[in-house]
């Protein structure tokens, strides 16, 4: 029986099995810049087949690291193994990978097909096989229809699409792509998103993709591994680094959330109680958190996670008072900022469900804020 892409991505998990051999193996590597630590320390285990996001801000080193994947730089310390083959004396044009740049450039004087099959040219290929090779490719990436066009005649997701034909035609068991979406309106790069998907999918190639744009790597990456100033933060899966983020850093990095300091009030194995100045309830956590007592420590709440209502809640732990300062209607949901007494600012996400909602909660009311147990995430950096 057939099962569908999804069912299969679902059931994609190899970094779960203690046997699985890691495809890319990177392990303890840095890249100095006279003093300056690029890449700090950067160890990770890619497997066959993901889609592997590098994601952080501009600047904390993700195209540096990919460049010493490529090849065209190289680590001041530690190891790289492609495949199990240590790639510390391998040139880049001997290496199973190839790298699509930030600032891709395809010829402007070829069609659309030249510029595919150039790299196959080069490689002396029978004239049939760069034929068939090129047209497989022109339709996968859905440019068949383009293929005696000039660049000038495609729009910048076409010429994207071109860009990324090119690596693929050459069959790289591996595919570097730097940034390659960020000159894509929004609605084309979910659009090429879900081709890269598609892509990966059919191909059975393995993407290194950096980005600095979390909802891109949220979409496209089967684990992200999230950078700041040169070194790993977090590795994990999409949902993993959304619902368990493991800092304050990764938390605020990934959507928005509301961050509320405490410290432990009352500490016990299967709940804690976090006292915060700016809540008049404590929060309650349902599992245990490790910090040291007296420690400042922090819990995070999504926006999405938060009710709204005009009835003080009946409980000891997990609410507030606040006044509604700001609404913002997106359509699907609204986005309420609302004013605890302390000065705080919170963000609480609400689907819009009904249509003609007459009794809708509104500015400069005073209402009341609520979460579970389960909603708060605990940082203890
Ligand atoms: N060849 C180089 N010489 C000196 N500094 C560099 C060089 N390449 C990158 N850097 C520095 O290393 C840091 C990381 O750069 P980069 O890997 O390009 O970051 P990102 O791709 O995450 O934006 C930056 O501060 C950058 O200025
Ligand atoms: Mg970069």
């Amino acid at each position: 029986m057939a099962t569908s892409p999804r069912a299969t991505q679902q059931k994609f998990e190899p970094w779960t099995d203690p046997d699985a051999k890691p495809y890319v193996r990177i392990e303890k590597v840095t890249k100095k810049f006279g003093d300056f630590f690029a890449v700090d320390d950067v160890s990770l285990s890619i497997y066959k087949k993901e889609i592997f996001c590098l994601l952080g801000a501009s600047g904390c080193g993700k195209t540096t690291l990919l460049r010493m994947l490529a090849g065209f730089e190289r680590p001041t310390s530690g190891k790289i193994f492609i495949d199990g083959v240590d790639m510390t004396s391998i040139p880049p044009y001997e290496r199973p990978v190839n790298m699509m740049f930030q600032s891709y450039a395809i010829f402007p004087h070829m069609t659309v097909e030249q510029n595919v099959a150039f790299g196959l040219k080069q490689e002396r290929l029978q004239k049939d096989e760069i034929e068939s090779r090129v047209n497989d490719m022109l339709n996968l990436v859905k440019l068949g229809q383009f293929a005696k066009r000039k660049p000038h005649q495609l729009s910048g997701g076409q010429r994207q699409r071109v860009a990324l034909a090119r690596s693929l035609v050459k069959k790289p068991k591996l595919l570097l792509l730097d940034e390659p979406l960020a000159a894509l309106d929004k609605k084309l790069r979910e659009h090429t998103q879900f081709e890269l998907i598609n892509i990966k999918e059919t191909l059975g190639v393995t993407f290194v993709v950096v980005t600095h744009d979390q909802e891109e790597a949220m979409t496209l990456s089967t684990r992200i591994g999230l950078m700041n100033h040169g070194e790993i933060v977090q590795v994990g899966t999409p949902s993993e680094i959304y619902e368990y983020p493991s800092s304050r850093f990764v938390s605020e990095f990934i959507g928005s959330v509301n961050m509320f300091e405490g410290r432990l009030v009352e500490d016990e194995p299967s709940y804690v109680r976090i006292g915060c100045d700016d809540l008049e309830a404590p929060i309650y956590v349902d599992h245990g958190v490790s910090s040291a007592p007296g420690a400042t420590i922090w819990a995070a709440i999504r926006p999405e996670k938060i009710t709204i209502s005009r009835e003080k809640p009946d409980a000891t732990d997990n609410w507030t008072a606040a006044v509604v300062q700001d609404i913002a209607y997106m359509g699907d949901m609204s986005i309420y900022l609302l004013r605890l007494d302390s000065g705080k600012v919170v963000r609480v996400t609400q689907p819009n469900i009904y249509r003609h909602a007459d009794d809708r909660i509104t500015w400069d009311e005073r209402v009341f804020l609520q979460w579970y147990p389960e909603s708060p995430v605990v940082v203890t950096k």
